[in-house]
C-alpha cells in the first residue's frame, strides 16, 4: 500500500466535494473561504444552483468570524463536474458528503479510489457510520478518517475525528491538525461507536426530552425552555462533566458525588426509552409547532444562523479569559 499524503494543510490546494447538500455545500463554503480550490460533484440536477447559493449565503457570516476578509466569494474557486472522475482528478484531499447510507457511501468510495493516487487523503463527515465498516473493500484503507461536523458546518467549532481499525495514526493527526489549521475545535474519537461521541450526548437529552413530553412531564414548550434557559448557558461555557464539577463547589466533583452520587444515579437511569413509532411521530410532529411557535422552519434557521455567529464570538471572548495556570 502506498504511503499516504498528509501534506501540511497550509499547503492543500484543492478538495473534491463528493456530494454537496447541507453539509457538502457548508464545507465548500468554508474550504473558499480558506482559499481551497472546490472541485464539487453531486448528482442533483440543480446542485451547482443550490450550492453556489448557499456559498452566498453563508459568507457573510464566514467573514464576521475572521475566516476569510473578502467581501464576495472567488467563484472562479468553485468548479462543478458532471462526474466524481473528473471532480477527483489531481485533488489533494477527497471529502465526501452522500446519503447516510453505508451501501452508497461504499460504492462512492470505491469510484473514488479507482480515480486518485494510491496515497490521496479520503475523509467523510458520516453522522454515525463506524469508519471500519466504510473502510471495508478499500483498495487503501489507512488512507480513511471520518472528519464529522456539526450543523451548520461552517459555523459550529466541532469536528470530530474517528479513525476506523485501518487507519493509518499518521492520518488522524493530520486529520486533527487540518480541522485545527480551518480555525475548528476537533476532539478524537477513540473508540467507535453508533452516533459517534457528539451524537450519543445530544440524542441521550433529546430521548430524555421526549420521554418527559410523552410521561407528561411538562408541555414541549418548557421542555424546550430548560434546555435553553437552564442548560445552554452554562454548556455554552463549559462540558457537563465541568458543570457538574463545579456544582461540588469547594469540594468539587467529589464532594458532590459523595453526598448526591444515589440522587443523581437515580436521574439518569433511564425510565422510558421511547419507540420512534407513529403515534410518537404524530406527537412530536404537533410538538415542533408548538415550540417553533408556527413560524417557518426556514425563518427559524436564517435567525439561528445569524444569532450563532454573535454566540460563537461570545464564546471565543469567554474562552479567552478563562481560568488557566
Ligand atoms: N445534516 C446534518 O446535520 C449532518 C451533520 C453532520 C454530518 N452529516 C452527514 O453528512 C452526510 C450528508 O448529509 P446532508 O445532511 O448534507 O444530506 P443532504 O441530503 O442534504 O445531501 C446529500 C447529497 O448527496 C447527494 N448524493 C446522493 N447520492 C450521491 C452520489 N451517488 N453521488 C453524488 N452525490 C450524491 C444528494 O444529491 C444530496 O445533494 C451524511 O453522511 C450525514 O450523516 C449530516
Amino acid at each position: 500500500m502506498a504511503k499516504v499524503n498528509c501534506k501540511e494543510p497550509s499547503q492543500i490546494q484543492s478538495i473534491a466535494v463528493i456530494g454537496t447538500g447541507s453539509v457538502g455545500a457548508s464545507w465548500a463554503s468554508l474550504f473558499l473561504a480558506k482559499g481551497i480550490k472546490v472541485q464539487a460533484y453531486d448528482r442533483h440536477p440543480e446542485a451547482k444552483e443550490k450550492a453556489e447559493a448557499f456559498v452566498k449565503a453563508a459568507w457573510p457570516a464566514l467573514r464576521e468570524l475572521g475566516v476569510t476578509n473578502l467581501a464576495m466569494p472567488d467563484f472562479k474557486l468553485l468548479s462543478f463536474f458532471s462526474t466524481i472522475k473528473e471532480a477527483i482528478k489531481d485533488v489533494d484531499v477527497v471529502q465526501e458528503n452522500v446519503y447516510e447510507d453505508l451501501d452508497l457511501k461504499r460504492a462512492v468510495l470505491k469510484e473514488i479510489e479507482s480515480g486518485i493516487s494510491d496515497g490521496t487523503l479520503i475523509i467523510s463527515s458520516t453522522g454515525g457510520i463506524p469508519p471500519t465498516e466504510l473502510q471495508k473493500g478499500c483498495v487503501n484503507p489507512a488512507r480513511f478518517v471520518v472528519v464529522h461536523p456539526f450543523n451548520p458546518s461552517h459555523l459550529i467549532p466541532l469536528v470530530e475525528v474517528v479513525d476506523g481499525n485501518e487507519t493509518d495514526p499518521e492520518v488522524v493527526a493530520w486529520a486533527m491538525k487540518f480541522v485545527r489549521y480551518l480555525g475548528k475545535e476537533p476532539v478524537h474519537v477513540k473508540l467507535e461507536t453508533s452516533g459517534h461521541l457528539t451524537n450519543r450526548l445530544q440524542f441521550a437529552l433529546v430521548k430524555e426530552a421526549v420521554a418527559c413530553l410523552v410521561e407528561g412531564v411538562a408541555s414541549a414548550a418548557d421542555i424546550d425552555r430548560a434546555v435553553r434557559y437552564g442548560l445552554a448557558p452554562r454548556w455554552m461555557l463549559m462540558g457537563s462533566l465541568l458543570t457538574l464539577h463545579l456544582a461540588g463547589g469547594k469540594g468539587g466533583m467529589k464532594g458532590i458525588l459523595d453526598h448526591a452520587g444515589q440522587a443523581i444515579e437515580s436521574w439518569w437511569t433511564p425510565r422510558l426509552v421511547p419507540k420512534v413509532d407513529e403515534q410518537l411521530i404524530e406527537k412530536l410532529a404537533k410538538a415542533s409547532a408548538e415550540v417553533a411557535d408556527k413560524q417557518d422552519v426556514q425563518d427559524w434557521i436564517k435567525w439561528r444562523d445569524e444569532q450563532l455567529v454573535h454566540v460563537l464570538k461570545l464564546q471565543a471572548s469567554a474562552k479567552a479569559t478563562q481560568p488557566k495556570q
